[in-house]
């Protein structure tokens, strides 16, 4: 779905991010309204933010970032992040082009291992687990945390032998069980109506909303714990943009998703938190309604109504 983050009028506001930003303030307006009430407060002096730009305590997060930079190279793109993530629930990574949203998502499963050039500082800790531990189980951590891509990217197999690459990997080979799996996970990606008479044909045969919903059955079927997903409807039509939203709804039942977006519409419908991100900083995390309708600092404002980015 394509959003018209350009504009700046109101009645684009709503349309944009599903809240009505009733005040198109000024940052002297957004203090006002922080002084009132007693959130992040910047100081008119320095034009830096009080206290911290995490807005809510959240107990025992199932992910918890602690002073995480992040660099290719000399190139650093992500400074002392802090962020946890609740379990169950749906947080949205929103923030400019090349601001570091890929590449926290992908620090999560530790997916930039692959980068030769890349290094970091600071923890991630899944359950209690700190995930650059060298003792840990790179394999199996991936197996806890799930990815979906921008592009899908099934693989050249049939839609069954998709669904279950990863238990194929293991060494499962009990039929029965694996029939089992192929059904359930297909259902709970809302794919199993659409593709139950095909499932031994080619996954290119699928139509790209299809094909990335295969791909959302394939990242459960390794049941994880927690399920990245990275603009995983970017590439799709609004109506395949609304079953992959279903969806999330549906399987944040039972699964943690981290969503990186660029429609503000998608973050105020899905998620329950959002993380605006800008020049590698996190310059405010909140809940999603909080964000949309009165966030603690003028840049998230101007982001989300269109100004930049
Ligand atoms: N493999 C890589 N090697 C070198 N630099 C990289 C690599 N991947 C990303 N970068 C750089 O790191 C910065 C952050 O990139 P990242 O992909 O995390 O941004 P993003 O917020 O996801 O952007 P977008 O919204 O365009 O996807 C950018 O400047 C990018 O050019
Ligand atoms: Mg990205």
């Amino acid at each position: 779905m394509t959003v018209d983050i350009q504009s700046n009028s109101k009645e684009a506001d709503v349309k944009n991010t599903g809240f009505n930003v009733e005040e198109k303030s000024s940052s002297s307006r957004v203090l006002e309204r922080n002084v009132k009430d007693g959130s992040n407060l910047m100081s008119p002096e320095t034009g830096q933010y009080l206290s911290n730009n995490n807005t809510d305590v959240i107990e025992n997060p199932i992910i918890s970032v602690k002073n995480f930079d992040f660099s290719y190279g000399n190139n650093k793109v992500l400074h002392d992040i802090n962020l946890d993530v609740p379990e169950k629930e749906i947080v949205a990574f929103i923030g400019p082009s090349g601001c570091g949203k890929s590449t926290l998502l992908r620090s999560m499963n530790r997916m930039n291992d692959l980068v030769d050039v890349a290094n970091y500082e600071g923890e991630i800790i899944i359950r209690d687990q700190n995930i650059f531990d060298p003792a840990l189980d790179v394999i199996g951590l991936r197996r806890r945390v799930g990815m979906v891509f921008q592009k899908s990217n099934p693989f050249p197999k049939s839609i069954y032998e998709n669904v279950i690459f990863g238990l194929r990997i293991i060494g499962e080979n009990r039929k029965s069980f694996l029939d089992e799996t192929v059904e359930r996970c297909l259902r709970s990606a809302a794919l199993w109506d659409e593709v139950k008479d095909r499932l031994h044909e080619s996954a290119f045969g699928l139509s790209g909303g299809q094909m990335q919903r295969l791909c959302i059955a394939r990242a459960i079927a390794n049941e994880p714990e927690i399920v990245l997903m990275d603009e995983p409807c970017s590439a799709l039509d609004p109506v395949a943009t609304v079953k992959v939203e279903e969806l999330m709804l549906e399987l944040k039942k039972n699964y943690t998703i981290v969503i990186v977006t660029h429609n503000m519409q998608q973050a105020s419908r899905v998620s329950d938190r959002t993380a605006f991100f800008y020049l590698g900083e996190l310059v405010e995390y909140a809940k999603t309604e909080r964000i949309f309708s009165n966030p603690s600092n003028p840049k998230t404002e101007d982001y989300i109504s269109g100004r930049f980015g």
